[in-house]
């Protein structure tokens, strides 16, 4: 297995074959990316489209998020289900204005200190905004990830999901950073979205085709292992 040019071949694919048009991608604003991202952490693309708006509309930076009531905050994610979503989005932004002085902080090791932000989001939010190399590991790039690498350990062990961070922070790119790990971090989540989905993955048109040790082996349906009880 070649690690750069695993890289290589999603961010040239995500050019390509990617989602490029989202509101959320027209911006490195890290509020409203992040916003974005607790959005589309339980809900899907279409749904969120219109909740993503109109929370702008009423809240356009997390100065007046935070200063909103609960009730305002909730009353705008009714619909989106996950209601702890909403309560932490509303102390992340008070947090961010007493704890940050009302500056998103820049790496994903400190973003993951606030409430609401595990280390996926925080990476997602670390790579998209700030160029930084750090992976993301949520249920689609874990999908994508543990096929690559025919990743067979019980990922309820907390072990063996660190073990699958450290590959994800290997494969992450290695040269031209600002333009590259925007792109490669959302080319995983297109990738886990549209191409190595749980059934029937659509292996003869994936750019990873020849560097996945599932897809090559004709078993990708066999990642990522369920627990072992
Ligand atoms: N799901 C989570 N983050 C996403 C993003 N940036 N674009 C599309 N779907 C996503």
């Amino acid at each position: 297995m070649n690690l750069p040019s695993i890289a290589t071949a999603v961010v040239q694919w995500q050019a390509t074959h990617g989602r490029n048009h989202l509101p959320w991608q027209q911006t490195r604003d890290p509020y409203r990316v992040w916003l974005s991202e607790i959005m589309l952490q339980q809900t899907q693309v279409g749904t969120v489209l219109g909740y993503y708006q109109r929370f702008l509309d009423a809240f356009p930076d997390v100065a007046s998020l935070a200063a909103a009531s609960q009730d305002e905050v909730l009353a705008l994610w009714s619909g989106l289900g996950y209601y702890s979503r909403a309560r932490n989005l509303h102390r992340c932004a008070q947090a961010v204005m007493q704890e940050w002085g009302g500056a998103f902080p820049r790496t994903a090791e400190e973003l993951a200190t606030l409430p609401g932000i595990g280390r996926s989001t925080a990476g997602a939010i670390a790579a998209f905004c700030f160029s930084e190399r750090v992976p993301i590991l949520d249920a689609n790039v874990r999908r994508v990830l543990t096929r690559v690498l025919a990743f067979d350990a019980d990922l309820a062990q907390a072990r063996n999901e660190r073990v699958l961070w450290d590959h994800a922070q290997q494969l992450c790119p290695t040269e031209d950073l600002a333009q590259a790990m925007p792109r490669y971090t959302q080319g995983m989540m297109d990738l886990g979205a549209s191409i190595c989905m749980p059934r029937k993955p659509s292996c003869l048109v994936c750019p990873l085709l020849s560097e996945c040790r599932a897809g090559r082996a004709g078993n990708p349906e066999s990642y990522p292992v369920k627990t072992r009880k």
